[in-house]
């Protein structure tokens, strides 16, 4: 190419960088069915593994007899704990520093807990054998109530630990505690409240739900007993730490275990943690010397994989008449099922939850998380969320709401007198985190005057004096919701995952015709990376998007990296794309001022290249230096262009958004209506601005599916109720709402292209604009708070409670 030929804008637009609404390349091969999943993966002579598993909630097992289901054709072995105890994997760690049955060990304590394993030559023989499995069951009171688990005559749940004083976060109440977490200053805030003008106090509960991403958890295990090498095809978020943790507990050393994701179908958390399905298989293929599959189905996905939320968060704020806040009180009851299996990073048991404060500057605020155990199945994931984000911004978007109507103040009004103000940045929140940017009002209004707020407040005004008229029957609100998130775990000294720090990498090797390929230690899920990774170095290197390929997910060629989940892959994986970039970008420059014969300093960069300044002509194209690179060298210099980046972040980004959510609700039917609803979403330097909006499109639906009926929810006898698609709001095309997006651009100062989260940001933003809605929509009929999820039953309860229907 004569790059003088050409304009600046063509030969920038070539680049499809950063900004640019590039079409996602990964989508080619998904929409004609070219994806290659876990379950597209077949070997000869692979064997099927299946579970058979607890009809009881809490039960002790007298026995289990295989001798009929050994008998069934097909079927190989039945896996039981007592086979596992022999290889020490009966039990595995979590990565909330608990253990967990990987089957069942004298008892089981949820619905659908995992008993034994049956493999066989296909799937259909395995579930014949898990049909002639005989177990013997005697059955145990039942705990359900989280807040009677620590009752003194609560059953005791888990008698491997019942003696056990402490646990991995400190000290235990009761046989059902697990840990009691307390951050802020206690006295300070009780003082505030005591001094307090206006308090509010709520329990706002967020209810158990599940990630169900359309292709469940799933792998194939081969072990090759000559090389004495595992590997393993599985749908993981994080390759390389489940690596390092298959090592670690299967003693087989690390270069011989090859991991590897491929194309993956969602995640949203439910594929972080190590599964017993992923330890069956192994043991099976190492004892069978076979390669064998495991697929959950639907019911086991939502019954028994990764739960999310399940915070009982009693909320209290301080405020003066004027409703300027003064302290944040918050104390959260987490039901953590049968064993603690969060998926946070190792120092914090609830997560980020600390970011509770939200947007808002409170001088002073104090927080206990106490976690306890249930019949219930483990988890605790970041449902599309940073670790606990999302219900943090539950509570204290409630809260503000509720703070609002005692005041008798508009909910926008409140917000923004008590905004953390643009000068205040860094700001030190009074829960300890260091915000890194953010211009709050500026968002604010710009939501305010896109959707005419004072106009629907006017317009809702009228509606309720019809209604008190009896001249309609439907009620409009308005759900507000300000948020802030936290995302990019993170930084290695208050991060990792079982002691593995939390950073990213990135290796980035140019080739000599000026392609390259680019090697993360993330993993798509559907997120996009293809695309979007290529387009930061096509910025940073001046080499097209389209002649970059980039791969992730082969723990044998990627760089070691902590994975994809809560937001963190563009915060610490993008930075470290940039600063490998700027690696090679740094030898490049060194080539071009051999060839130029200039000082290095002579040179500056030019969109695709390096020049001379002051001498335009005097021009050399990445591709050149590709090249030359390889095959001219400067005298002295190794031949190639390649780099690695290991990127630690200072810290973590602060993402924010102002959402609005127009809903109608037919008191008589509780049928409610999405009327409008607007995202306003704040991430900094946008990449990829098309992307964007489908992450934001995405994480709104699943913020509407929670809010408005998503629940994983328990009878009194520990049965699961909303066990499949049939219960379990999934919504289609046909109940989604239209979203409007828009967005501000306050770019994260220490990150190395400005860039902050947003795969998660709607989620969290988006389940207080629903609720908010709903309540706000009731509140003048004397209502202060429903608790969620609002599924037309419930609304029609909640106007049969409030006394407008008979
Ligand atoms: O960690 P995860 O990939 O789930 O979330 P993310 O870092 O928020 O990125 C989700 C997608 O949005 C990726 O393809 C990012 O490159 C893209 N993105 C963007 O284009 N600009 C941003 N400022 C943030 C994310």
């Amino acid at each position: 190419m004569n790059e003088m030929t050409v304009t600046r804008e063509e030969r920038e637009a070539k680049l499809e960088g950063m900004g640019c609404k590039r079409k996602r390349v990964e989508d080619i091969r998904f929409t004609q069915g070219k994806g290659n999943y876990v379950d597209d993966v077949k070997l000869a002579g692979m064997l099927h593994g299946d579970f058979v598993r607890s009809p009881h909630p809490h039960a002790r097992i007298k026995s289990i007899d295989k001798d009929k289901a050994l008998k069934v054709p097909g079927v190989l072995a039945v896996l039981t704990a007592e086979d596992l105890k022999g290889v020490n994997l009966a039990w595995m760690p979590t990565l909330a520093g608990d253990v967990q049955m990987v089957l069942a060990d004298g008892k089981v304590l949820f619905q659908n807990q995992e008993v034994a394993f049956v493999v066989a030559t296909d799937r259909y023989a395995a579930d014949d054998g898990i049909n002639a499995v005989e177990v013997e069951y005697e059955a145990l009171p039942v705990l359900i109530d989280p807040f009677h688990s620590m009752d003194p005559d609560a059953p005791v749940l888990r008698e491997d630990i019942k003696d056990k004083k402490d646990g991995a976060h400190g000290p235990r109440k009761h046989p059902n505690h697990i840990f009691e977490w307390t951050v802020g200053d206690k006295d300070l805030t009780d003082a505030a409240f005591r001094k307090a003008e206006v308090t509010i106090k709520e329990l706002i509960s967020y209810h158990r739900t599940h990630p169900s991403p359309l292709e469940t958890c799933q792998c194939v295990c081969s072990f090759d007993k000559v090389k004495g090498e595992l590997t393993i095809w599985g749908t993981f978020q994080a390759p390389h730490v489940i690596r390092t943790v298959v090592a670690l507990i299967a003693k087989i050393p690390e270069h011989k275990i090859h991991i590897i994701s491929p194309d993956i179908g969602g995640g949203f958390g439910n594929k972080v943690g190590a599964y017993p399905g992923y330890i069956c298989s192994a043991v099976a293929s190492i004892v069978t010397g076979k390669p064998v599959k495991w697929v959950e189905d639907r019911i086991e996905n939502l019954t028994s994989t990764s739960f999310a939320r399940d915070y009982h968060m009693t909320t209290e704020i301080a405020a003066t008449k004027e409703g300027k806040v003064t302290g944040l009180r918050v104390h959260v009851l987490a039901d953590h099922g049968a064993f603690d299996a969060c998926a946070d990073p190792s120092k914090w048991p609830a997560g980020f939850f600390n970011i509770v404060t939200g947007s808002y500057d409170f001088p002073t605020a104090h927080l206990a998380v106490d976690g306890v155990y249930t019949n219930k199945a483990p988890g605790g994931v970041a449902y599309r969320c940073s670790f606990r984000v999302t219900e943090a911004a539950y509570c204290i978007e409630r809260g503000m709401n509720i703070l609002a109507q005692k005041l008798g103040m508009d909910p926008v009004e409140l917000r923004l007198k008590n905004f953390i103000r643009p000068e205040q940045f860094p700001y030190h929140s009074a829960l300890g985190w260091e915000y890194d940017s953010g211009d709050y009002h500026t968002a604010m209004q710009k939501m305010m005057e896109t959707v005419d707020y004072a106009g629907l407040r006017r317009e809702q005004a009228e509606k309720r004096d019809a209604f008190r008229r009896g001249e309609t029957r439907e009620i409009m609100g308005l759900g507000v919701s300000f948020f802030t998130e936290i995302v990019g775990a993170g930084p290695s000294k208050n991060c990792d995952i079982l002691g593995i720090a939390m950073f990213d990498s990135c290796e980035i090797r140019l080739h000599p015709t000026g392609a390259g390929i680019a090697r993360m230690g993330t993993k798509s899920q559907g997120q996009g990376h293809e695309t979007t990774w290529a387009q930061i170095i096509a910025t940073e290197l001046g080499i097209p998007a389209d002649d970059i390929m980039v791969e992730e997910g082969n723990t044998d060629t990627a760089p070691y990296g902590l994975g994809t989940y809560g937001s963190r892959s563009t915060p610490v994986a993008g930075a470290a794309i940039a600063m490998a970039a700027r690696k090679v970008k740094a030898k490049a420059q060194m080539i071009a001022a051999y060839m130029l014969e200039v000082h290095e300093d002579d040179l500056e960069w030019d969109i695709d290249g390096f020049r001379v300044k002051g001498l335009p002509e005097k021009f050399k194209s990445m591709k050149d230096l590709c090249w030359a690179a390889y095959n001219a060298p400067p005298p002295g210099m190794e031949p190639g262009l390649e780099a690695v980046s290991y990127y630690d972040p200072p810290n973590m980004t602060y993402p924010f958004g102002a959402y609005l959510c127009v809903m109608d609700i037919d008191v008589d039917t509780g049928v409610y209506k999405v009327r409008r609803f607007y995202a306003l979403d704040d991430c900094g330097t946008r990449i990829n601005p098309m992307i964007i909006e489908g992450q934001v499109h995405g994480g709104l639906t699943e913020a509407f599916a929670i809010a408005m009926g998503q629940e994983i929810r328990y009878d009194n006898d520990g049965n699961v109720v909303t066990g499949s698609f049939m219960d379990f709001f999934m919504p289609t095309a046909v109940e989604t709402p239209h979203w409007e997006t828009d967005f501000t651009v306050t770019p994260s100062p220490h990150h190395p292209i400005g860039a902050k989260g947003v795969g998660e940001s709607p989620n969290v933003g988006g389940v207080p604009a629903f609720s908010n809605a709903v309540n706000d929509a009731f509140s003048f009929l004397g209502s202060t708070h429903i608790q969620m999820p609002h599924d037309f039953w419930r609304n029609w309860q909640a106007a049969k409670n409030l006394g407008v229907i008979a």
